[in-house]
């Protein structure tokens, strides 16, 4: 019931099938691609064409973070490229309703990104275009930054509205959280309402070592803390 998704920003980008072959053989679910592009946020990461090449080194979802502005004209790129998640900043789109349709017309699932400050209410109207809401818990744009404590209310927030939602759909909304997700924490991030947990550096961080099975050993405390958690 709960999806691990280790960050690739936060990888060897030199030895990237590797990395992902690695991750999903310790027991992650998903692969988060985070795409960054100097303009939304003041960073530059990888595109399409680094999207394809991993490809086929997993048939773990691949979950792309767009923060990139505008945002329409690259979903096509990705969705062709074997993205299987497409997500995208709400801000950084002219038209959200429209590029919501898009990325489920392109075959892949569809989801809103909330920065720390943006309000919940860019759902409302476009639930039944939903597949996944991720809650940014830092501000975009880099890796390793501190979560921020003030995202536990609005989890629970947004749980709530995913949860009146299923209700009256019987449709199912991923919530997902993205930055500062640490052993530490994810047990009250998860209690707090979060399904689908991001982590980067947590993940990556700890194989940097002499240590060879060190992303079995942090995806395994990961969810072991999850065991404890109500549901
Ligand atoms: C930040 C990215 C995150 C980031 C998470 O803009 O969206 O996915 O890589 O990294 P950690 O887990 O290190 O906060
Ligand atoms: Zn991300």
């Amino acid at each position: 019931m709960y999806r691990i998704a280790p960050s690739l920003l936060s990888a060897d980008f030199a030895r990237l099938g590797e990395e992902v072959r690695n991750v999903v053989a310790a027991g992650a679910d998903w692969i988060h691609f985070d795409v960054m592009d100097n303009h939304y946020v003041p960073n530059l990461t990888i595109g399409p064409l680094v999207c394809e090449a991993i490809r086929p080194h997993t048939e773990a979802p691949i979950d792309v973070h767009l923060m990139v502005k505008p945002v329409d004209r690259i979903i096509p790129d990705f969705a062709r490229a074997g993205a299987n998640v497409i997500t995208f900043h709400p801000e950084a789109s002219e038209h959200v309703d429209r590029s919501l349709g898009l990325i489920r017309d392109s075959g892949c699932q569809a989801g809103l990104v909330f920065n720390p400050a943006t309000s919940l209410a860019w759902m409302d109207h476009v639930m039944d275009k939903l597949d996944v809401v991720l809650l940014m818990s830092v501000n975009p744009g880099f890796g390793g930054q501190k979560f921020i404590a003030g995202t536990l209310d609005k989890l629970r927030e947004a749980r709530a509205r995913i949860d009146a939602y299923e209700a009256r759909s019987g449709r199912r909304i991923l919530l997902e959280i993205d930055g500062g997700v640490k052993i530490d924490n994810i047990a009250a991030i998860a209690a707090a309402g979060a399904d689908t947990f991001v982590a980067g550096s947590a993940v990556f961080g700890a194989a940097r070592g002499e240590d060879p099975h060190g992303y079995d050993t942090v995806i395994g405390a990961l969810r072991a803390q999850l065991c404890g958690v109500a549901a």
